[in-house]
């Protein structure tokens, strides 16, 4: 089974409308067919860079969004409201949602249902923090996360998803995973979907590295066969940068 690569830009708060507009236009490449290419602009950027992308094969991604369809929920964004927005994938999990502001494994689960409802690809992001490794319980917290997101979760829609495997530690601090620790990760977490699932599943599902990725360490993590993309988050702000990303070259 091939698993495309899949290459996810994640902006961050970072590009407003006028800088946005300016940046998808700077990214003026065309997407190599054997690879799916996603940027995540913030809400209020979306809809400027869904007109500039009409035509190309570039695919547009929102970072969060609300398990509610609509209702008293000042400040949020629903699913409703990212499909007419022309949005295909969906960021959940991020670990800044979950570290800042406290978005839980239950919430997550919520999410990613109404994602999949809408019928969004979910980006569904696991990963552990400094401490939790150094205390050697990255595998435990990945695989609770992993549990509890997906519970209630048939393997016909988890097959829809993508897995963010994205350490805490390595997340804007310059100390990528090294290609080593990313495919242990990666070996593991389909080793545990393989349990809680089945084998099938955990060859198919596409599981990608996000943490510090860069032109520089692109392509050894692209060289893995068990790393099936990458999500840049400060490097996707750089067209030059994002662009080298995209056209990574595998050995
Ligand atoms: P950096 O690439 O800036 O480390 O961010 C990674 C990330 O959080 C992408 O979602």
């Amino acid at each position: 089974m091939l698993r495309k690569k899949i290459i996810i830009g994640n902006w961050k708060m970072n590009k407003p409308p006028s800088k946005a507009k300016i940046l998808t236009k700077a990214l003026s490449f065309a997407v190599p067919e054997d690879r799916e290419v996603v940027i995540c602009p913030p809400f209020v950027s979306l809809d400027v860079v869904k007109k500039m992308l009409k035509g190309r094969k570039i695919k547009l991604g929102a970072q969060n969004m609300y398990f509610e369809e609509s209702g008293a929920y000042t400040g949020e964004i629903s699913a409703l409201m990212l499909s007419e927005m022309g949005v295909s994938h969906v960021l959940v999990g991020h670990s800044e949602r979950r570290a800042i502001f406290h978005e839980t494994n239950k919430e997550i689960n919520k999410k990613l249902k109404i994602a999949l409802e809408y019928k969004f690809t979910p980006v569904f992001c696991v990963g552990e923090s400094l401490e939790e490794r150094e205390g050697h319980m990255t595998e435990k917290v990945i695989e609770r996360q992993l549990r509890e997101g997906l519970d209630g979760l048939k393997k016909s829609d988890v097959l829809k998803m993508v897995i963010a495997y994205e350490p805490v530690w390595a997340i804007g601090s310059g100390q990528t995973a090294t290609a080593k620790q990313a495919v242990e990760v990666h070996k593991h977490i389909r080793a545990f979907l393989s349990r809680l699932y089945d084998k099938e599943l955990s060859e198919e599902i596409r599981i990608i590295y996000g943490g510090s990725v860069k032109p520089d360490n692109v392509d050894e993590l692209m060289s893995k066969p068990d790393i099936d993309g990458v999500l840049p988050g400060g490097a996707s702000l750089d067209a030059a940068k994002f662009t080298r990303i995209v056209g990574f070259k595998a050995k």
